[in-house]
C-alpha cells in the first residue's frame, strides 16, 4: 500500500455473514467468527474472507482443522481431516489400548501410514502418551504439517508408503491405520469444489474402485506388523466388502465396523499370531 493511502475500512461481522451466505456458506455465523478471531489486521480480514469467498477451504485459511477436538495444522493443498475419519481414528485408539504389548516390548507401536496432515497420529498421542507413534506420506507438504502436529517430528517420514519407512520398524507394529485415497476416479468429478480444486489430487484418488492403495498396502503388511497386530482403513459401505477379501488375501483376518453417525465403515485386518500360524499347520 502505498505511503500515505488511507488504511482499508475492515469489513463487518454482519457484512462478512452476509458475504459468506452468499457464496454458499452453510454456517456462515461460525465461520465469521472463526475469520474475525483469527485475522491480525483488517487487511487480513478482508483478504481471508476474499478467498473463502473464492471457495477455498475454511481450514486452509485459517491454517488449522478442528479433529476429535485437537487444533490440528493444515496448509494450503493438504488434505483436511474429515469429521467422518474420527471414528477411525477411535478405533484406532481402542486397538492401541489393548494391543498386546509383554516385557520385551512394553509400548504400543502406531503407524499413520497416508498421514497427510497426522490428525489420526495426533489423537493417538493425545489418548496414549505412553505408545510410539510413527506417520507417514508421499507428500513433503503433508509431512511438513504432521511434524507440526506431533510431539516427535524424527518420527514422520515421506515417502511412498512403507518404502518412506526406516526398515528397523519391520515387524513390530501393533497397529497400523492408513486413510488412503479412497474415491473411485470415476467420482472425483461429483466431490465438492473445495476438495476437488484445493486438495490434491493423490489425496483423493483411489483408482478404478477406489481401493488401489489399500491393495498395495495389504500385501506389504504382514512384513511390517507385530503378531496379532491389525491393519484399519476407512472405507464406503459398498467398498467395505471387496476391501476384506483384499485383507485377507494379504494373509490378515479382516472384519468390519460400522458407524451409523459418521456413515462410515472401517476394515480391520489382524495378522496372525505365530501360534495361530502354529496351530493352523498342526491342523492339516
Ligand atoms: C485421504 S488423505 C488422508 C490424510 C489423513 N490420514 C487424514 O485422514 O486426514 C490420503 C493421504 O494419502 C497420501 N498418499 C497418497 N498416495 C500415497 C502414497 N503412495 N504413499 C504415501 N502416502 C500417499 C496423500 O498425500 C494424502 O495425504
Amino acid at each position: 500500500m502505498p505511503a500515505g493511502a488511507p488504511l482499508p475500512i475492515p469489513p463487518t461481522a454482519d457484512e462478512i455473514v452476509r458475504r459468506l451466505r452468499a457464496a454458499g456458506c452453510v454456517f456462515a455465523e461460525d465461520e465469521a467468527a472463526l475469520l474475525l478471531e483469527a485475522a491480525r489486521s483488517g487487511a487480513e480480514l478482508e483478504a481471508m474472507v476474499a478467498r473463502r469467498v473464492e471457495g477455498f477451504p475454511l481450514e486452509h485459511i485459517l491454517g488449522w482443522a478442528e479433529f476429535a477436538g485437537l487444533r490440528i495444522r493444515v496448509a494450503d493443498r493438504v488434505f483436511v481431516p474429515r469429521r467422518r475419519t474420527e471414528f477411525l481414528a477411535q478405533v484406532t485408539v481402542s486397538l492401541t489400548r489393548d494391543a498386546n504389548t509383554g516385557p520385551h516390548h512394553p509400548t504400543p507401536v502406531v503407524l499413520d501410514l497416508c498421514c497427510g496432515s497426522g490428525a489420526i497420529a495426533a489423537v493417538v498421542e493425545a489418548s496414549i502418551p505412553q505408545a510410539v507413534v510413527y506417520a507417514a506420506d508421499l507428500d513433503p507438504a503433508a509431512t511438513q504439517c504432521a511434524r507440526q502436529n506431533l510431539s516427535h517430528p524424527d518420527r514422520v517420514f515421506t515417502g511412498d508408503l512403507f518404502a518412506a519407512l526406516p526398515p528397523r520398524l519391520a515387524g513390530t507394529v501393533d497397529v497400523i491405520v492408513a486413510n488412503t485415497p479412497y474415491v473411485p476416479t470415476d467420482a472425483l468429478e461429483l466431490m465438492p469444489p473445495e476438495a476437488r480444486l484445493h486438495e490434491a489430487r493423490f489425496a483423493l484418488d483411489g483408482g478404478t474402485d477406489g481401493l488401489d492403495l489399500q491393495r498395495r498396502i495389504a500385501t506389504e503388511a504382514t512384513r511390517w506388523l507385530a503378531p496379532g497386530g491389525h491393519l484399519l482403513v476407512e472405507v464406503n459401505e459398498a467398498q467395505a466388502h471387496v476391501a476384506s477379501g483384499i485383507f485377507e488375501t494379504g494373509g490378515l483376518h479382516a472384519r468390519t465396523l460400522a458407524d451409523d453417525e459418521y456413515e462410515v465403515t472401517v476394515v480391520i485386518g489382524t495378522a496372525p499370531f505365530t501360534n495361530d500360524l502354529f496351530r493352523t499347520s498342526m491342523d492339516f
